[in-house]
């Protein structure tokens, strides 16, 4: 079977996690030369660069603070004057804090709320407007955007992250018409994947989870990794705007 991404240049930002690291091999995997970004998880870009070498990926991490605008007008141009223009970004990247998760409402200060949007909302607003410049000045490309089922439905928990979720949702929609029709944006939305804040909960917490889905049980970061390549691929080119919930029917 011939590559779904020859020759493209993607940027995986939060790829030291556990789906962006999915997401970023699996790009890599199917041909193109994928930055993977990390922020604080150096020692985890190091293990991920050392697999992609040993597979003999085009894969190469990079530093990069979602959260820094000026940070991330930086990254962009210097990607650009490497000589080719972006024709991929995922924005992975996503704020991860037990704490924040679990307070409840009247707990929640106005930086906790800050400190998520911040990352979740804005950082992958100013990735998305950088990258789109770049695509432009080429041949057009794909942007995809991570909500979370919880930013469709709501829920208990997490509140700045389910709101920061939900506006991504707009931001998706919005974007898609500003950019287009050489830059498809949309999103995907997970439902309750192995890894990432799953770790966080207990086993009695992971089966109601699992009895919450239709297909009763947790998703694999590859099955994530699988929604976005449809969408960064041309199998998805009339594909605009939209969100593809990938949660096993919550
Ligand atoms: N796991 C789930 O069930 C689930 C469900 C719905 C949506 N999601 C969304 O899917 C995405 C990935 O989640 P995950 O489960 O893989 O979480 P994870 O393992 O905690 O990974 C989070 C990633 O975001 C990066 N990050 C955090 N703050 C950053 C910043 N300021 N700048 C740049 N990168 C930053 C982290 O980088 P460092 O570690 O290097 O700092 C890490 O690579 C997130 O957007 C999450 O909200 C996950």
């Amino acid at each position: 079977m011939s590559l779904l991404l020859k020759n493209k240049l993607a940027v995986v930002t939060g790829a030291s996690g556990d789906i962006g690291s999915s997401v970023a091999f699996l790009l890599a995997q199917q041909g193109a030369k994928v930055i993977a970004t990390y922020n604080m998880g150096s020692e985890r870009a190091k293990l991920i660069q050392e697999k992609a070498d040993s597979q003999g990926f085009d894969l190469r991490t990079a530093h990069l603070d979602v959260g820094d605008e000026t940070g991330v007008r930086r990254f962009f141009a210097e990607t650009e004057t490497r000589g080719k223009a972006l024709d991929i970004l995922v924005n992975v990247a996503g704020h991860s804090d037990k704490r924040v998760w679990y307070s409840k409402p009247e707990e929640l200060t106005s930086k906790d709320w800050l400190e998520v949007l911040n990352v979740d909302l804005v950082g992958s607003f100013n990735c998305s407007v950088q990258a789109a410049k770049s695509m432009m000045k080429g041949s057009g490309g794909s942007i995809v955007n991570f909500s979370s089922a919880a930013g469709v439905t709501g829920h208990t928990e997490g509140l700045p992250y389910t709101a920061a979720k939900a506006a991504l949702l707009t931001i998706t929609k919005s974007l898609a018409y500003i950019y287009g029709p050489r830059v498809r944006v949309n999103a995907v939305a997970p439902g309750n994947i192995q890894g990432g804040s799953i770790k966080w909960a207990g086993p009695e917490e992971v089966k109601r989870l699992e009895s919450e889905a239709a297909l009763k049980r947790l998703g694999t970061t590859l099955e994530v990794a699988n929604a976005v390549l449809f969408l960064v691929s041309d199998l998805s080119s009339f594909v605009t705007g939209q969100t593809l919930l990938v949660d096993g029917g919550i």
